[in-house]
């Protein structure tokens, strides 16, 4: 499959079956994310894969409020994504420019996540509504780790994803021109 058509195959998906995702699959998904670039090669993040008992269900409770993400109930298995804030090395690298550098490097993590579960017809949605308190207390996170997006994992129960809403191309891009010299 061309890259692009991988790109406009995946879509959050909010409907999932009962279909478990296998921890083979899981850990294809999680070597995606470790391989990932990041600024200085620092490797901020820190991933906790919650997939199986009941602790799915209560994970999916602190992702939900005021009527947000109510499907996380369906969702098999949930990758937190967590970023390590206790690296200095990554404080002074952060600092430049005034960039959250790792916190880019969590996005693009979860983006290689999510492209390679596509890969594997596994379907996902980044959920970035949750409650870090909640899920910390739940999960026994280490201090020093702060949740920064999680990555719902499932078999979607639709077939063809939907039309992508977008801005228009033109809007959103710009070439820039060689100024032309005088007498061109
Ligand atoms: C950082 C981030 C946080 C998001 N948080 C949520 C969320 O909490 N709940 C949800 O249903 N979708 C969430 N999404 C999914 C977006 O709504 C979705 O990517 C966007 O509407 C485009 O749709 P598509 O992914 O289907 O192409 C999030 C996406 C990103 C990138």
């Amino acid at each position: 499959m061309r890259f692009i058509d991988l790109v406009r195959a995946r879509e959050s998906c909010r409907e999932y079956t009962d279909r478990p995702v296998k921890k083979e699959d899981l850990c294809t998904i999680l070597e995606a994310g470790r391989l990932s670039p990041s600024a200085c090669n620092i490797q901020p993040w820190r991933f906790f894969v919650v997939h199986e008992g009941d602790l799915v269900g209560k994970t999916a409770k602190c992702m939900q409020g005021m009527g947000m993400n109510r499907f996380t109930d369906q969702v098999p298995a949930f990758i937190i994504i967590c970023e390590q804030t206790t690296n200095l090395k990554q404080t002074v690298a952060s600092g430049i420019g005034g960039h959250s550098f790792a916190q880019m490097d969590i996005g693009i993590a979860a983006a290689h996540m999510m492209l390679c579960a596509r890969t594997m017809g596994i379907d996902s949605c980044i959920i970035g509504w949750f409650s870090d308190k909640k899920l910390r207390e739940l999960l026994n996170l280490p201090n020093g780790c702060k949740v920064r997006l999680v990555l719902a994992l499932g078999y979607g129960k639709k077939a063809e994803p939907r039309t992508k809403r977008r801005m228009e191309f033109d809007d959103i891009v710009t070439f820039v021109e060689t100024p032309k010299k005088k007498g061109e």
